[in-house]
């Protein structure tokens, strides 16, 4: 099975896709979180990656999908993936078709969060992440246990240079441009399944759980 969750910059994707990853044995594959990996690394992509990053725009296309691709054929994700973050463009929806294609694969369910604007923006703002596992948490709506350590691994917790507000603020600009006409691509193929993210996170995690149905969940966890 492979699913895209889909929606603005703060609105919940990487907390949920991580949990529904877990649970339906998928690799859950966040091309920020590659991208971000590849900066700190210090790699040819990574410094590319960073320049628009940090102004709050998208990667270019030919980068993002060699990303995913390369990402996709690891074999964690033979069995599937969720992806996080990806496509953020129409040219990335059809490579990403185009690639599952050749597998005898497609996207069965594209999840869109929608949450308001005032509300995604005091998200970003309190996010902290964790810099060795990537969990995520909020100072107010999920706070670690100890401040400034992962709960999961215990490793320090950092801010993101673009969740300052004016780079937030043009992220959020992009997702309008750029990403909303990808929400319409798959509303008219079908499988596009809308959840409110405007509700506290295990809220909105139940009513993906209904999206997606029981019956499809392994109960094995991801990279199995
Ligand atoms: P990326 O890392 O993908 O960022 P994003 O899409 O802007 O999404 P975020 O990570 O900001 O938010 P999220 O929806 O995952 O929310 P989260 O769960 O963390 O991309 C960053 C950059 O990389 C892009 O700007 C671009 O430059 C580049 N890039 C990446 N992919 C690309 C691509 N395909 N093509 C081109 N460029 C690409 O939650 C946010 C906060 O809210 C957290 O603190 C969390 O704890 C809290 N929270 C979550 N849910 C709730 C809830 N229900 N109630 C209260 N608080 C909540």
């Amino acid at each position: 099975m492979d699913i895209v969750i889909l929606g603005p910059p703060g609105v919940g994707k990487g907390t949920q896709a991580a949990a529904i990853a877990t649970e339906f044995g998928l690799a859950h594959v966040a091309t920020g979180d590659l991208f971000r990996d590849a900066a700190r690394r210090n790699t040819m992509m990574g410094r590319q990656a960073r320049e628009y990053m940090d102004r709050g725009e998208l990667v270019p296309d030919h980068l993002a999908v060699a990303m995913l691709l390369e990402r996709l054929s690891q074999k964690d994700a033979a069995r599937g993936a969720l992806l996080d973050g990806f496509p953020r463009t129409l040219e990335q929806a059809e490579a990403l078709d185009e690639a599952l294609a050749t597998k005898g694969r497609r996207v069965e369910k594209a999840l869109y969060l929608t949450a308001p604007r005032e509300t995604l923006l005091n998200r970003v703002a309190g996010r902290w992440i964790c810099k060795d596992c990537q969990a995520t948490y909020h100072e107010v709506f999920n706070p670690p246990a100890v401040a400034g350590r992962c709960d999961a691994c215990g490793g320090p917790l950092y801010q993101r240079p673009d969740d300052r507000r004016e780079t937030a603020e043009r992220r959020l600009d992009v997702y309008l441009e750029q990403t909303v006409p990808v929400v319409d691509y798959y509303r008219r193929r079908g499988g596009l399944v809308e959840v409110n993210g405007d509700q506290p996170i295990e809220a909105v995690q139940h009513d993906l759980h209904a999206a997606l149905g029981p019956q499809q969940s392994s109960g094995e966890p991801a990279g199995r």
